[in-house]
């Protein structure tokens, strides 16, 4: 097989014939990234606003990165879980040092870790509160694709199709503390699981009463708290952990997205009387932990805690909002802004994906979700001078519709 770079194109062709129809694709194909910028197969460069749906938090091929990566991979690609791997220990540690777990169960994926949660929360049920089972999450929530995470979706046109879904889930409306309060059943609940940020549900943020109130019910009930840091942890929002925001802590929360720098990680990290559930042969993953993974997601930690990287998420993210505030001033299909840290949703009165196809003509990657929701998740690294780049692309396609 040749490896020589194919164009856009071809690319396509290719993806049109062999690969499972499951994504509607944007017709390019993205073959280098540096920082905030990428290049497709015809060498067009594009500000990467979406940065892999809020995956390469340090920028594309960040160097840090890239050299942990490279030096573990010249050590050891892979083990088994029946062994002890040193950069996966690490990271355990680092992400317990710096939240409240104790402990980190490994996998690849978000769906993933929500499945070890869930698991989780099932074998404490049995075995700490006399067989309770169900699991609480909301209306408008994104848990992953796998059955049960589907079950834990709230979303009716990302579960249609595949009944049946396991039991012991059900959903309420998102911000409702007294909906939340009625659906628990004694016998039943064993835990709620929310996103601090709904944000494939359209950057929904929880309000803070709503997120005390929830810890509160599950400390009055034995109730599990499960957050889905999925896509709001590891400085997505200006700290390192969404909940921090709130002054409240999960007894379980899940990572995956931006943990591994760009390669497949996941993590379900809890404390320890909740983790102790889990015993040997309990739960496993042949590759979740992996050696260069985890070796990546010790640079990110790294970054995070030691680099000024959510001082700059932060003020990045003020800049960005002040800017859209000025689009929205001109631009009446502009409703709403919202969002914490450089997450953030623009809300349209108008269907999102027309704006965003058109951003991308002009050289500005985003994408929309919740039909008319534009969603910019860039890299933490983001500067003033690519935020005006990108608010200029943006103003010129709102301009033209
Ligand atoms: C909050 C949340 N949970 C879970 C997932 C699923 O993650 P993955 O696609 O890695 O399975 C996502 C993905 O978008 C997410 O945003």
């Amino acid at each position: 097989m040749k490896n020589t770079q194919m164009k856009n194109n071809a690319v396509a062709a290719l993806t049109d014939k062999f690969v499972a129809k499951t994504y509607a694709r944007t017709p390019i194909a993205l073959v280098k990234g540096r920082g905030t910028k990428v290049w497709d197969a015809n060498g067009k460069e594009y500000l990467d606003f979406l940065a892999g749906i809020a995956v390469n938090s340090l920028g594309h091929c960040n160097p840090a990165i890239v050299k942990a990566i490279k030096q573990q991979a010249q050590q050891l690609l892979h083990v088994s879980n029946l062994y002890h791997v040193q950069t996966q220990s690490e990271l355990a540690r680092e992400l317990c040092r710096h939240s409240f777990a104790d402990r980190a169960f490994f996998c690849n994926s978000g769906a993933e870790a929500n499945e070890a949660a869930i698991k989780l929360a099932r074998r404490y049920g049995l075995e700490k509160r006399g067989g309770r089972y169900e699991i609480i999450s909301t209306h408008n929530s994104f848990h992953g694709r796998t059955l049960a995470t589907l079950a834990a979706t709230g979303q009716e046109k990302i579960r249609a199709g595949y009944d049946p879904l396991p039991a012991g889930f059900r959903q309420v409306a998102y911000n409702d503390l007294g909906a939340m309060e009625a659906a628990i059943d004694e016998k039943k609940t064993v835990a709620i699981l929310v996103e601090p940020i709904q944000a494939e549900g359209g950057v929904i943020v929880a309000n803070e009463i709503y997120m005390l109130g929830i810890r509160e019910l599950c400390d009055q009930r034995g109730l599990l708290l499960i957050f889905d840091e999925v896509q709001t942890g590891m400085g997505r929002t200006g700290k390192l952990f969404g909940y921090e925001h709130f002054g409240v802590k999960p007894d379980i929360m899940t990572l995956a997205k931006a943990l591994g720098g760009g390669l497949p990680l996941g993590a379900m990290l809890a404390r320890e009387e909740v983790a102790n559930s889990f015993g040997p042969g309990s739960h496993a993953s042949t590759f979740g932990g992996n050696p260069v993974s985890c070796a990546a997601g010790l640079a990110v930690m790294n970054a995070l805690v030691k680099g000024g990287l959510l001082k700059n998420c932060v003020q990045m993210g003020k800049y960005f909002v002040k800017g859209l505030e000025a689009l929205k001033k001109r631009f009446p299909c502009i409703r709403q802004i919202r969002g914490k840290g450089l997450i953030i949703g623009v809300e349209l009165d108008i269907e999102g994906s027309k704006i965003a196809d058109a951003c991308m003509q002009e050289g500005l990657l985003l994408n929309c979700t919740a039909a008319k929701v534009l969603r910019f998740v860039p890299p933490l690294t983001i500067t003033k001078k690519e935020i005006d780049r990108g608010l200029a692309i943006l103003e010129k396609v709102l301009a033209s519709q």
